[in-house]
């Protein structure tokens, strides 16, 4: 049997070398397109794979992009600009990138038969909720950044424009966690970590607000199944991404950074965050139709970046390419 072909936009990003990985270990063929806007050298250990093509372009440039599409089973799109902050730098850069790129990149896998179109929406669309209730897919949205908007947008429009001829399956998934070869230290355990190394202090805003985190790996794992699908189960479908025993108060992902790993260091405070958004959502739909465990934890996953922090893995630790601003 032919090996499939996976088209990954943002594959050189945070999430996207741990799926880049997944599918070249499963002998797929790979071409990832990013513009390679933080780290260049992220998916180096895979580089030398035959089976991987790596396309430094921006998925806005439309001059190539319908040849990267033929003979192309699946997209995984995770290209876009990432967070409120990356966001609110340019609204014109936000909206082409998010929004115009998705649907652009939709319509031609359309045009070509791909047969599964995987968009990565983002759990930050629900917003400021009240927490005593956990969010699920039929919830009301309530997005308080651009960034969340985009998402929303693009959701809609995949799902009213493209379902009939494209397996569309968008995901909103958690916060993710974790090391990385393109690594975040702008992420709530990942930053926790880093500034309790570097300030020798961990300062916790809103320490009551809840937010579900997950993983850096998982989506990889999610998306395989969703590609070796042998049936339709997964098209059209919006699920949350993640665990439901992952919807932590910050208070207690700091703790478990501080008493696991920085016991001598001092915990500050502060009662009020900027950041609004506080939310805990129900993953019952994605464990019906993925039935899967965790494939990692905060400990562990904790215990990976100190360990790398303290042989120097990551070099120049306030490094722009670690941030996504
Ligand atoms: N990290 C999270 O916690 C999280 C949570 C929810 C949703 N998501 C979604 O998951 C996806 C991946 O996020 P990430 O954390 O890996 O982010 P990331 O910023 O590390 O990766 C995004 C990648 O997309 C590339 N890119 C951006 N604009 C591009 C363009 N115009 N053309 C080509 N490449 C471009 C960047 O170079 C980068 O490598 C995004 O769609 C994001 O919205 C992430």
């Amino acid at each position: 049997m032919k090996n499939k072909k996976i088209l990954i936009t943002g594959g050189a990003g945070y999430i996207g070398c741990h799926v880049v990985e997944e599918f070249i270990k499963a002998n797929y063929l790979v071409t990832v397109i990013d513009r390679l806007s933080f780290d260049s050298n992220s998916l180096n250990n895979l580089r030398d794979n035959k089976n991987l093509t790596i396309v430094k372009e921006d998925l806005r440039d439309l001059s190539n992009l319908e040849s990267h599409l033929i003979g192309v089973d699946a997209v995984i799109h995770l290209a876009a600009l990432v967070g409120e902050a990356a966001c609110k730098i340019s609204e014109l850069d936000t909206i082409s990138t998010n929004y115009d790129a998705t649907i652009k990149l939709c319509d031609l896998a359309r045009k070509n038969k791909v047969k599964n179109f995987i968009f990565m929406s983002t759990a930050s669309s629900y917003g400021v909720q009240d927490t005593s209730e956990i969010a699920n897919e039929e919830t009301k949205l309530n997005p308080v950044s651009l960034y969340a908007k985009t998402k929303i947008d693009c959701e809609n429009v995949l799902l009213e424009k493209f379902s009939d001829d494209i397996d569309i399956t968008i995901f909103r998934p958690s916060t993710v966690y974790g090391h990385s070869s393109r690594m975040r230290f702008d992420l709530i355990l990942n930053h926790l970590v880093l500034d309790a190394f570097l300030k020798k202090e961990i300062k916790v805003f809103g320490p009551e607000m809840v937010r579900p985190l997950m993983w850096v790996g998982e989506p990889a794992r999610v998306y395989k199944k969703v590609i070796d699908s042998q049936d339709s189960k997964f098209r059209s479908q919006i699920f949350n991404m993640g665990y439901d025993n992952e919807n932590y108060k910050k208070i207690d992902i700091a703790k478990l950074v501080q008493s696991n790993f920085f016991p001598e260091i001092n915990m500050d405070i502060v009662d009020k965050d900027k950041d609004l958004r506080s939310y805990r959502l129900d993953f019952s739909k994605m464990k019906k139709f993925f039935n899967l465990e965790p494939g990692s934890n905060l400990l562990n996953a904790t215990k990976i970046i100190v360990d790398n922090i303290n042989s120097k893995k990551y070099g120049d630790l306030v490094s722009k390419k670690y941030y996504n601003t």
